[in-house]
């Protein structure tokens, strides 16, 4: 049965109710060979058609993989394929899941670009490869869904936060709650420079969040808060222009975060968690960052 909270009169449940979800140790990055700004599908591309820097691109995607390898995380690369150039941002055509008895499924998304629908096979086979149900929605019912990019996991919790209004549908959720059996808590999106629920929240643990409230609703704010005792708030300028909120927890402690986020990273350091900054500066010319460069893989 599906579950799909909206307002905080139906939350039925806290945190203590949610059941445990193992933590994925492993991490898909597609190489960056083709990756560039060559259209325009959110605000942050505009005038940087034809300014990403290759050689840096390349270089900033080399030391975030070395990154990873070094907190233990087995890493799955794939190349890159010459007329996608977003396919970098691995995030955003899947949602993977592990049922409580061990079993990986994944729900493949649909990109609401034009431009990007050709990414989703690509990645597809990497989950076929590696044992996954695949699962694929009805393209007529749900015409948008850009899976990890809107739907984030909870650390360690069966519950998806799910985000709506630029690139995924809220129908869709309905779905995906009732095909993972897990409840989804909706956030409306009220900002186009957040385009993408990862572009405005961070779950850096069980308890704790990172946002930018200025992306949420009144609604979608108390919920945040009602389920994270504690919320860490990104400014405008390190969230907008540093992509703050779309930092990585790699396990609850160590977050990956774009260079320079002197409010964020100290909140982080406030609160107990280990700061590691990286360059993805070619990656914010398209709107990305840290957390939309890879898929978590169980
Ligand atoms: N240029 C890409 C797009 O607009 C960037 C995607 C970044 N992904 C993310 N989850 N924020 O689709």
């Amino acid at each position: 049965m599906a579950t799909v909270i909206s307002s905080v009169e139906d939350l039925n449940f806290g945190l203590k109710d949610l059941e445990p979800m193992p933590a994925p140790r492993k991490v898909l990055l597609v190489k960056p060979t083709f990756y560039t700004v060559e259209y325009v599908i959110n605000p942050h591309m505009k005038g940087n058609i034809g300014e990403v820097d290759k050689i840096a691109a390349q270089n900033e995607w080399e030391h975030l993989k070395a990154g990873y390898e070094e907190m233990g995380l087995y890493t799955h690369i794939m190349s890159g394929k010459r007329g996608y150039p977003d396919m970098v941002f691995c995030a955003n055509q899947s949602l993977p899941n592990i049922t409580a008895d061990g079993k990986k499924q994944v729900v493949m998304g649909v990109m609401h670009a034009e431009q990007r629908k050709g990414e989703v096979p690509y990645i597809e086979k990497v989950f076929r490869d590696s044992s996954y149900e695949v699962i694929h929605l009805d393209e007529e019912k749900f015409q948008d869904f850009e899976g990890m990019g809107d739907a984030l996991w909870h650390f360690k919790k069966r519950l998806i936060w799910g985000g709506y209004g630029y690139r995924s549908s809220k129908e869709v959720y309905e779905h995906i709650s009732d095909t993972f059996e897990t409840p989804v808590i909706a956030l409306e999106l009220t900002s186009e420079k957040f385009y993408h629920l990862d572009t405005c929240m961070c779950i850096l643990n069980e308890d704790t969040c990172l946002i930018y409230p200025q992306a949420f609703t009144e609604e979608g704010l108390k919920l945040i808060k009602c389920i994270f005792p504690n919320v860490i708030e990104a400014s405008k300028y390190e969230a907008e222009v540093l992509f703050a909120c779309n930092a990585t927890s790699v396990d609850g402690k160590n977050v990956f975060i774009q260079q320079g986020c002197i409010d964020v990273n100290k909140k982080l350091k406030d609160a107990g968690f280990k700061v590691h900054e990286f360059s993805t500066y070619e990656y914010l010319k398209s709107g990305g960052s840290v957390f939309c460069m890879k898929m978590l893989l169980w």
